[in-house]
């Protein structure tokens, strides 16, 4: 089988030129520029590390929550720069006080990460998880609206809702579900891991409760930047994970919500600190502003799911208005083990091992099978989705 052409793109990444990496979605890939510039923040805090951490990092760390303010349309002050979304789902569970009374809203396209951080907190407090069963595949974003509010009482605390899910890859009609829960006295926990450089995002107009997003995935930002979103009239409900000096320092007219987020204790923050830079130079790397770069990757994974969903004889799972950047589709497999999302499906293997393709592969329950998702990136290029269709009709007859 002929290897497909690769965009020049990718020239400006340090993926490995043998695999064809159709995996964006999971922890994102960062520009070289990118690591470059982060390299040059770590030897600055090196060269007087007192000086960094109690001079420059704030002044940092402020640019780092303007410029996401600005691409999110918020306040930077409602920001907190965090590791990772994993961590503003449970920054938030954990600070709220739920009770035996309360119940707590999650669908079944939750990332298990999230959802077993809403079970660890309804165990511990006696609150009540209710699962949300959205069909898969999926016609309409109406579906999700109905079964959603439907699963709403009166003892509805919070809502999680993903902003596009992790195993399905379905953009969610997260805007109007927000409206409709928050008007119903529902606070929303926004889980916008994809989200920031993925889907345009305005968090004022949104107006959920709590918003937390990767900037590692579709920003390209390094591993370990993220920020989670705490709307003004929650922020005093709000504690970061980790309780440090910012507890106890005087108020001095900033606020505690961000005394306690803006000192965590000492760690590398280089990947913050290069947030600004992230977003100004990518875009100019690749020549496209950031809306064009999320059109761009939305076209490309329409195609490239259609291209795929043709050659094997597949229907869509969902209207191609409910993509964002990456895209599940149900193998046409008879034969699937039922697989816990923690082992290794043995097709993902065999695509990475015999044909350097890099794409999960994995069981979903409803209905039960073996699902791919892929990813469209700017490096990506559709030859390369061709191949992984001729290849999957390969390993699907075997
Ligand atoms: C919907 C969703 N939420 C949360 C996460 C967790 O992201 P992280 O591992 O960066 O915390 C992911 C990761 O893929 C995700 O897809």
């Amino acid at each position: 089988m002929k290897i497909p052409n690769k965009n020049p793109m990718i020239r400006f990444w340090n993926l490995d030129e043998e695999t064809i990496f159709l995996n964006h979605g999971s922890y994102g890939a960062t520009p070289k520029i990118v690591l470059e510039e982060q390299n040059r923040w770590r030897k600055i805090v090196e060269k007087d590390p007192v000086k960094f951490y109690e001079d420059i990092a704030p002044k940092a760390l402020l640019e780092a929550r303007k410029a996401i303010a600005d691409f999110v349309k918020c306040d930077y002050d409602d920001l907190a720069l965090i590791e990772n979304a994993t961590s503003g789902v449970n920054t938030v569970l954990r600070s709220l006080d739920f009770s035996i009374n309360d119940e707590i809203l999650i669908p079944n396209h939750a990332y298990q990460a999230c959802r077993n951080t809403v079970d660890y907190v309804a165990k511990k407090t006696g609150a009540k998880v209710i699962t949300c069963d959205i069909p898969f595949p999926i016609d309409n974003e109406q579906i999700i609206i109905e079964r959603i509010m439907n699963c709403v009482t009166e003892r509805t605390k919070l809502a999680l809702i993903d902003t596009v899910t992790s195993p399905t890859g379905i953009k969610m009609p997260f805007e109007e579900l927000v409206n409709l829960l928050e008007e119903k006295g529902v606070m929303v926990l926004l889980d916008a891991a994809h989200g920031i450089g993925m889907i345009p995002l305005n968090l004022e107009k949104i107006g959920a409760s709590f918003t937390t997003s990767n900037c590692h995935k579709w920003l390209c930002a390094p591993k370990g930047s993220a920020f989670l979103h705490v709307r003004k009239d929650l922020q005093k409900s709000i504690h970061p994970l980790t309780i440090s000096h910012g507890m106890t320092i005087p108020l001095d007219g900033t606020s505690r919500f961000r005394h306690e987020f803006d000192w965590t204790g000492t760690r590398d923050i280089s990947a913050w600190c290069v947030i600004p830079f992230v977003i100004s130079e990518t875009s100019k790397m690749v020549g496209m502003k950031w809306e064009e770069i999320m059109a761009h990757n939305n076209n490309l994974v329409i195609d490239a799911r259609k291209y795929i969903c043709e050659k094997l004889d597949i229907i869509p799972p969902c209207p191609d208005n409910m993509l964002s950047s990456i895209a599940t589709i149900k193998l046409n497999f008879e034969d699937f083990t039922k697989l816990s999302i923690h082992e290794p499906d043995s097709i993902h293997l065999e695509l990475l091992e015999e044909y350097n393709i890099q794409v999960p592969v994995w069981y979903w329950p409803n209905p039960e099978g073996r699902y791919i998702r892929i990813s469209a990136q700017i490096y990506n290029h559709l030859d390369e989705y061709k191949y992984l269709a001729s290849v999957l009709e390969n390993v699907c007859k075997n």
